[in-house]
């Protein structure tokens, strides 16, 4: 792709195609001018597009100069949408594949044998704020991806595709994992004798601020636990039954994803 003069086409504006919308305009990734939308409903992100000077369901002519497309529709979808698209795009186009469990050489064939790097973000991208794994064997379809996902997420390079799944499971999903545990911290606070309100507060607030701090401090994991648990005191004694209970169901967690990505990969 060369950045500042081929278009970008966006295949699919839903709650991962919106969130790409918003943190491209938030972080002007680039000139929103040279972005082309196709959705077969127009909805608010869409409209967010248009608004920033997008080219929204244009006639087909205006994809002959596409030099990287983002295929953001759903897994089951892509296989119906790719031949509509292939006979319109240059030859020289790349595919930015955002599909969960869906093999970039697939993606390939389906776009003629065309480039393929494939991205998987988390929704934060609409804030600038996400983290995208990004497996590219090939440089022009890394470069692409490089330059529409890093200034929206923080982008880790993975140098084997089976390790796709496996970092979806831990950070596509993981968001997920967050808040599950924020629910159980709450539950576990009402059981316990709190109010239902004051458990919401404490656990929510408990979980915001920790990840916030941990986010601006270099200072390693068992450094940041030895900060609040003291010898022989009340943290020591619940991370005595929670860390080993905690890594159990991590692993099998993760597997668990590991495994359903694989299934619907086929
Ligand atoms: N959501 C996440 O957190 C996440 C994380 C990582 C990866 N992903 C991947 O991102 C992709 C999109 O997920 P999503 O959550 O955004 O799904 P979604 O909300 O269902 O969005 C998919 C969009 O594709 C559109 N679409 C269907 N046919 C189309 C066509 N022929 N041309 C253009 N657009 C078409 C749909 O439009 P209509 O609804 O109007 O039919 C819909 O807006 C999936 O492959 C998923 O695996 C998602």
């Amino acid at each position: 792709m060369k950045p500042d003069s081929t278009r970008v086409l966006l295949i699919g504006a839903g709650r991962m195609g919106g969130a790409l919308v918003s943190g491209w305009r938030r972080s002007q990734a680039f000139d929103l001018a040279r972005l082309v939308v196709r959705a077969p409903h127009l909805n608010e992100a869409c409209a967010e597009a248009a608004r920033a000077g997008a080219l929204v369901n244009p006639e087909d002519a205006a994809l002959a100069d596409v030099g990287a497309v983002v295929l953001c529709v759903k897994p089951q979808k892509w296989r119906e949408v790719a031949p509509i698209y292939e006979p319109l795009l240059p030859r020289d186009a790349v595919i930015v594949s955002v599909l969960v469990g869906t093999r970039a050489a697939d993606v390939g064939a389906g776009f003629g044998g065309r480039a393929v790097a494939r991205v998987l973000p988390t929704t934060a991208v609409a804030t600038a704020s996400g983290v995208t794994s990004l497996y590219a064997p090939d440089p022009r379809a890394a470069a692409a991806a490089r330059a529409l996902f890093e200034p929206v997420s923080t982008v880790v390079g993975l140098d084997s595709e089976p390790l796709m799944d496996v970092a979806g499971a831990v950070s596509a999903s993981g968001a997920a994992y967050v808040y599950a545990f924020a629910k159980a911290l709450e539950e576990a606070g009402a059981e316990a004798g709190l109010s239902a309100a004051a458990a919401r507060t404490l656990a929510r607030s408990t979980v915001v601020s920790a990840a916030a701090y941990m986010g601006q401090t270099p200072a390693h994991l068992e450094d940041l636990i030895a900060q609040v648990a003291s010898p022989g005191g009340t943290t020591r004694a619940a991370l005595a039954v929670l860390e080993p209970a905690l890594r159990d169901a991590l692993a099998a967690a993760v597997a668990a994803a590991v495994r359903r990505a694989e299934e619907l990969a086929g």
